[in-house]
């Protein structure tokens, strides 16, 4: 007669506070990303991942893998697990609109020949950066004056990220925010119709580069001369000391005069910054 095989489900591993401290501290001294104890319930649930993928049985095992030389790649992992990625294409769209209608134009009669150079601090997967292109695009494309020439950069700490940028390719129901006039324009449709996914066209994608870079880091090795910077919605994750080392050092990275965009529920209020407020999380370099 056939037996009836019970399932077993192993329960999840827990993380002991002092666990959680270790990996806290690490990462808030290493990556600026504040993890308070209440955190502590999110970082287990995103490790306990982890632990499946690596087949590791323990967070003090874990632990130990991740801190040994061995585990510099799942440490990558370990990171990219526990930050706060969410981005959208035309998230807070207001910043859209004022490069539209008042940077673009602005710059097109004071510097008509140079290249407008443009940096995304936390890039994520590349939504916003894709974004900023689109609107670019379809600025130049509505102008009758010359061009206004143009290149971005993406730089941000999940290489996971970075690498979904990088290939340009999104799910169908990621763009349902991109006006529907300029989907047609900039993205192609997969050659297999079940795979519901669309890319960048090539001349997009030839406007971008991405790379990683921790805003930790004391020296950011890029050029010194950009003329906007967005660092949107990655501050809220550092501590207010930090929040201003991280403004003053890309300020050091743009134009005076240059235009600085942080995230909605971000603001300079308190910060000895270089910067003046030109709009609501809209700044100017003095
Ligand atoms: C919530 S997303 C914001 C993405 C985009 N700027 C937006 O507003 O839609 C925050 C991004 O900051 C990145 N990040 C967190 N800490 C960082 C650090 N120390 N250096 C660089 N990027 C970091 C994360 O990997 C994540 O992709």
């Amino acid at each position: 007669m056939e037996q009836t095989i019970p399932n077993i489900v192993e329960s999840p591993q827990r993380m002991t506070v002092d666990e959680f401290r270790q990996i806290s501290e690490f990462i808030t001294t290493h990556y600026g990303i504040k993890l308070p104890d209440f955190k502590k319930t999110m970082v287990e649930g995103r490790l306990q991942k982890r632990l499946r993928k690596t087949s590791i049985k323990t967070f003090s095992e874990y632990i130990d893998f991740v801190f040994s030389k061995q585990g510099k790649d799942e440490m990558l992992e370990m990171i990219d697990a526990i930050s706060t990625n969410k981005t959208d294409f035309f998230r807070e769209s207001t910043h859209f609109d004022f490069l539209t209608n008042t940077l673009l134009p602005q710059f097109a009669k004071e510097n008509p020949r140079e290249k407008l150079k443009i940096w995304s601090a936390a890039a994520s997967s590349g939504e916003e950066i894709y974004t900023i292109a689109m609107v670019m695009e379809e600025y130049n494309s509505n102008i009758n004056e010359s061009n206004v020439n143009y290149s971005i950069l993406g730089t941000d700490i999940s290489i996971e990220k970075l690498k979904t940028a990088i290939a340009a390719i999104y799910p169908e129901d990621r763009i349902k925010d991109v006006p529907i006039i300029i989907r047609d324009k900039y993205l192609m449709k997969s050659k297999d119709p079940s795979k519901k996914v669309v890319r960048f066209t090539p001349s997009i994608r030839s406007r971008v580069e991405f790379r990683r870079l921790n805003l930790m880091e004391n020296k950011y090795p890029v050029d010194g001369d950009y003329d906007i910077i967005f660092c949107r919605n990655v501050l809220i994750y550092f501590d207010k000391n930090l929040q201003e080392r991280v403004i003053n050092k890309l300020c050091e990275k743009l134009k005076p005069g240059g235009y600085f965009f942080l995230g909605h529920s971000e603001s300079i209020i308190g910060k000895e910054v270089p910067l003046r407020q030109i709009e609501p999380t809209v700044y100017q370099k003095i």
